[in-house]
């Protein structure tokens, strides 16, 4: 039978979200149902309801989530009912081309579920990457499920469905940070902090923290900074190149999606050295760069999406090492809230005054 629950949803562009009751249907051929516990607000769920990633409305917002597998469909076998679950959005197909030349991290067919979940008068919603989460149970593909330690707090792990999987991966897979390097981090929410604390598994022995914001540099230092820069009063780039012996830094990290800020990363980083963008810019902006400046310093300009992650490869990875106390996964979540404060996760998160609210249900 399918089950009607509640949910929070953008229905219009830039219109405060609200709590809807949405129909969700039983889980078909390689389908699950899952039952969230956890689910962080990513400043993405803020862009969609903003109408900066498309116009799909409404949108069930909510994809960075941890819960009990409910139900599956026909052909499911890897996972079961009652596993834990890290909810994903690249469920990789194995059959792309990216899949066929064994680099599935840039899957380019990704599952999702075929079916739909609705309003009760049958409007289908756009669940966000594919995933929808601040609802009580959500409907995926089955590969978007990623089994985990049950002894892991879902509070924590489910962030690493999105945010945090992100920015760790930006640096440690996208960047490549490893033992030694220099590295700086523009902007240090969510994402950002994670990068840093990436860059200090990695073995990363500079690593600088940039931010407008005192509190969030504060948070860089106890996740890995060596050193932080407030970039309202100090100029970025003089900075990190102070700091790296006036050279720049080996990867510089840009989890903010502004032009200013990418400018800054460009300019920051050593000769041969790695830029990556893993904040996400809306479709209007753009960068004007001089092109001698492109091919004179060499190195690589790179994007990361999802931390350029293989689930089923880092998920488990990332949840030892945090139940080892190797990265402090709890340091993210700044608060729990329930479904109805969402707005006011996207206020404080405007204000600087979280690093992730998490919906606990
Ligand atoms: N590539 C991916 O796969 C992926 C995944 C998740 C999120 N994201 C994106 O990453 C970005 C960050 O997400 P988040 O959840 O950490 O957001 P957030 O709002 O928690 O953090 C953004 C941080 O940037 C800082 N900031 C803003 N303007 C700045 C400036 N001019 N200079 C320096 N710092 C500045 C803010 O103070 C804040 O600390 C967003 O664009 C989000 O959409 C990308
Ligand atoms: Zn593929
Ligand atoms: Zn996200």
């Amino acid at each position: 039978m399918p089950s009607t629950v509640k949910a929070v949803i953008a229905r219009t562009k830039g219109a405060p979200v609200e709590i809807v009751d949405v129909i969700v249907p039983d889980p078909g051929p390689g389908e699950a149902v899952v039952r969230i516990e956890a689910c962080g607000v990513c400043h993405t769920d803020l862009h969609y309801r903003e109408g900066g990633i498309n116009d799909d409305f409404p949108f069930l917002l909510g994809h960075e989530a941890a819960g009990l597998v409910e139900a599956v469909g026909e052909g499911v076998t890897e996972i079961a009912v009652g596993d834990f679950v890290i909810l994903n959005w690249r469920a990789v197909c194995g059959t792309c081309r990216a899949c066929a030349r064994g680099k599935p991290q840039y899957c380019f067919n990704t599952r999702n579920a075929t079916q739909k979940m609705t309003l009760t008068d049958g409007t289908e919603l756009s669940p966000a990457l594919g995933i929808g989460a601040f609802i009580e149970k959500t409907l995926v593909a089955s590969g978007q499920c990623t089994k985990v330690d049950p002894q892991a707090d879902a509070t924590a792990v489910g962030l690493l469905g999105c945010g945090v999987m992100a920015g760790f991966g930006a640096a440690v897979n996208t960047g490549g940070v490893s033992r030694g390097d220099s590295v700086a981090v523009i902007g240090c929410g969510g994402v950002g902090s994670a990068a840093i604390a990436g860059a200090a598994v990695a073995g990363a022995t500079t690593i600088i923290a940039v931010d407008v914001d005192d509190r969030k540099l504060e948070w860089a230092r106890t996740l890995g900074a060596t050193h932080t820069v407030n970039s309202r009063s100090t100029d970025p780039v003089d900075a990190i190149r102070e700091r790296t012996g006036g050279h720049g830094a080996d990867v510089v990290i840009e989890a903010v999606g502004r032009p200013e800020t990418y400018l800054q990363a460009f300019y920051a980083r050593d000769l041969a050295g790695t830029v990556v963008l893993v904040g996400v810019p809306t479709p209007d902006l753009e960068v004007t760069l001089p092109m001698i400046e492109i091919f004179g310093r060499g190195g690589a300009l790179k994007s990361s999406w999802y931390g350029d992650c293989v689930p089923s490869r880092d998920f488990p990875m990332l949840v030892d090492l945090y139940r080892q106390g190797r990265f402090d996964l709890g340091a993210f979540v700044s608060e729990t809230i329930g479904l109805g404060d969402i707005e006011q996760a996207f206020t404080k998160m405007r204000n600087g005054e979280v690093l992730r609210s998490v919906v606990v249900l």
